[in-house]
């Protein structure tokens, strides 16, 4: 089995930003509410005409370039969003044709808020067999298009964003474990009910605002805290390193209440946290990605850190992921 390792990694973040003040003219809600109870300060949004493939453009060609790694030498491309362009073709499809990546394979994934997590997993087994040398693996989603901008239980949670990191074998380090967990028998707690074969696109579907994001808040919380410190605890002990050796702490950015319980459930020290959730809110897959693509641009982290990725979200789904950079 080859080593493989994150050898570059870009972000694209709109230039809209919608502040909580913008929010408490649109609902019932406070920035005081907002900034206790999540941490949440601002978030962006997309512009009119923009959808998740050009998110997801900007934020390849950005890791591309730095992983010094030409498109054209791309084996394969994943894409994890749940706010793909269309339902078919997939996003990956879209940014293989706009990177000119002719070789590479290319599919997405859909595992929510896990999906970058679960992307990386899946990438490393192409390269660790040898099967394949590059993977760009892509975390996006425009939420905004899902959101119901009328429910305040959600809407002042959501942003959009995208960031892109390339997989390559590394002589040293890399990724040491991970861990994949799955619930699915709480998933009503978190999705999307109306346009899918379940309940096809029809007048009563969006009359009944079954397009957007249902989200039971309260009970998801005491599960992602639990299901992340699960997938933590379990990352680390399959590479036998323990929570005193993580140099650097990146969760999914749900909400800061969730990472700092996290965070404190598995012993790691508050100031190891990455947090970006104050600037962008929750943006899905799109959130571990852009977190992991800070904390290398603020120097974070560092050549040999130990890094802890961490995520959960609907399915329900959670993972983790044991990197030394
Ligand atoms: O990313 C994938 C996974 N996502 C998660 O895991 C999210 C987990 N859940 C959470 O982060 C939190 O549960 C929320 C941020 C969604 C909600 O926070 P909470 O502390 O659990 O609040 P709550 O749902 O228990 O609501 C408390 C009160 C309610 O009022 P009453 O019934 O006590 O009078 C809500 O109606 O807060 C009210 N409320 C609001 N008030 C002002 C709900 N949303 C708002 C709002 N502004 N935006």
């Amino acid at each position: 089995m080859k080593k493989v390792g994150i050898i570059g990694v870009g972000e694209y973040l709109p230039e809209k930003v919608l502040s909580n003040a913008d929010l408490e003219k649109m609902v019932d809600t406070s920035d005081e509410w907002i900034t206790t109870r999540t941490g949440i300060k601002e978030r962006r949004l997309v512009s009119k005409h923009e959808a998740v493939s050009d998110l997801s453009i900007k934020a390849a060609k950005a890791a591309l370039r730095d992983a010094k790694v030409k498109a054209q030498e791309l084996d394969l491309i994943i894409v994890a969003s749940i706010t793909p362009d269309f339902q078919f073709p997939s996003v990956a499809c879209l940014l293989q044709n706009a990177l000119g990546a002719k070789g590479a394979a290319a599919f997405d994934i859909s595992a929510a808020c896990a999906g970058f997590v679960y992307a990386i997993i899946i990438a490393q087994q192409f390269i660790a067999r040898g099967n394949y040398k590059n993977v760009l693996v892509v975390g996006a989603e425009v939420l905004s298009s899902i959101t119901d901008w009328q429910d305040r239980n959600t809407c002042v949670l959501f942003g959009d964003g995208a960031a892109a990191a390339v997989l390559s074998e590394v002589k040293s380090g890399g990724i040491l474990s991970t861990y994949m967990g799955c619930d699915g028998s709480a998933s009503e707690l978190l999705m999307v009910p109306g346009g899918g074969s379940r309940n096809p696109t029809s007048h009563k579907t969006i009359d009944n605002r079954m397009h957007y994001i249902k989200m039971r808040g309260n009970e998801l919380f005491k599960i992602a805290v639990r299901s992340m410190q699960e997938a933590g605890e379990k990352a680390l002990s399959l590479c036998g390193l323990s929570a005193k050796d993580v140099d650097c702490f990146i969760p999914h950015q749900a909400n800061v209440r969730i990472l700092t319980a996290v965070a404190s459930r598995l012993g790691i020290a508050q100031e190891k946290i990455y947090f970006n959730i104050q600037k962008y809110g929750n943006m899905s897959s799109a959130s571990l990605a852009t977190a992991l693509c800070g904390a290398v641009k603020e120097k974070r982290i560092k050549k040999g850190d130990i890094v802890l990725l961490d995520a959960f979200g609907a399915g329900l789904v959670w993972g983790a992921c044991v990197i030394k950079w």
